[in-house]
């Protein structure tokens, strides 16, 4: 089976494609490089000892798709290709509901028009916002989207639940995920923010590293257990094989309309300064921070109830925030 992933050279995508290959798939990687880099897939290729066919192309001209679908029989997609940075998203909505959702509609079309039937959509815990109750399920409420990239993912499940939704052969799943974090193993692939990271973990590598100055703590006033901000903060390898099952889930379909969603996390959260001892547990190493105020935008707490996922998909978290932040900073030792 041949599987179409967009955004395969990025962070998560790359991930997915390794565990893609350990799952029997052949993948076939669509990234226009523009968050990403080449040697990325160098090292997918070494981890899993085989080349992997790659176009670099824009997911925004109907020209790639028509060429991907004529080029390679493929039988799923899974879509990380996408902007993702939630402050850009405000400066440049536009951008963000070109490149999010109007690739997202235009991918759908070409899926239809070349029968391809089956997506794995990348979507976000953002779509929660603040939630009332936690942890979340997929029963919680939607919030209204805090930034334009969060109503991105909100607008592009919904076009897809439609599109699945009205036919019998097109299946449908989207992945909502809570923080992806941490590295493969190998150290051979990982995050690779460019710029300054706006995220906790890659920005606290990098300050470790000594890359970027002192680690900010944004605000310490929060009403949690110490006053830090709590997310689910997920293994990027645990997150991809959840890919894999949403994957094997939809190919087992019958002919018949199929959408679903499915909370991807640990199930545990974890405060800004949690994720820190975290850090000094797993690599002995002691963090310079300083408690700063809160970040515009920022939320309380979000962090998953995933029995869904476990009961439907058959996956669960496998490794712990120990292991990943292990991960991350040989990660980032081997790229600095
Ligand atoms: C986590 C916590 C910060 C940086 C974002 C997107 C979300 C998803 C994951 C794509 C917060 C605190 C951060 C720092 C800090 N992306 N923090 N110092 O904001 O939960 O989620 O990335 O889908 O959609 O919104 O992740 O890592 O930025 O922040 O104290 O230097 O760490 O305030 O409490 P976030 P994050």
């Amino acid at each position: 089976m041949k599987i179409l992933v967009t955004g395969g050279a990025g962070f998560i995508g790359s991930h997915t494609v390794v565990e893609l290959h350990n799952a029997g798939f052949e993948s076939i990687i669509l990234d226009n490089f523009s968050n990403s880099e080449k040697k990325a897939i160098a090292g997918i290729e070494k981890i899993i000892g085989k080349p992997v066919k790659y176009y670099e192309a824009n997911i925004n001209e109907a020209s790639t798709w028509d060429k991907v679908f004529t080029d390679q029989k493929i039988d799923g997609i899974i879509h990380f290709a996408a902007a993702k940075a939630v402050g850009e998203s405000v400066e440049k909505p536009l951008k963000y509901y070109r490149n999010n959702v109007g690739a997202t509609i235009l991918m759908l079309e070409k899926m239809i028009e070349h029968n391809v039937n089956n997506l794995v959509f990348s979507s976000s815990c953002t779509v929660y916002g603040e939630p009332d109750k936690l942890p979340v399920t997929e029963d919680s409420p939607i919030k209204s989207a805090t930034s334009p990239y969060g109503n991105t993912k909100q607008i592009c499940e919904s076009i897809i639940k439609d599109t699945a939704l009205s036919s019998d052969s097109f299946h449908a799943i989207s992945l909502r995920y809570f923080n992806p974090v941490g590295a493969h193993e190998s150290c051979l692939i990982g995050e690779l923010p460019l710029g300054v990271p706006a995220n906790l973990v890659p920005f606290l590598t990098q300050s470790v590293a000594g890359i970027r100055g002192q680690l900010a703590v944004y605000g310490n006033d929060y009403p949690t257990p110490d006053g830090t901000a709590i997310r689910d903060y997920i293994h990027v390898v645990d997150l991809a094989k959840a890919h894999v099952s949403a994957l094997n889930l939809l190919l087992k379909q019958p002919k018949d309309k199929f959408y679903d969603f499915f909370n991807i996390g640990t199930g545990k959260g974890s405060s800004v300064l949690e994720v820190i001892a975290a850090f000094e547990e797993a690599t002995g190493l002691k963090i310079d921070y300083a408690i700063k105020p809160r970040r515009d935008g920022d939320i309380i707490s979000v962090y998953a109830d995933c029995t869904k996922s476990k009961q439907l998909l058959g996956w669960q978290t496998e490794k712990s925030l120990v292991q990943a932040l292990g991960d991350a900073w040989n990660w980032q030792k081997k790229i600095s």
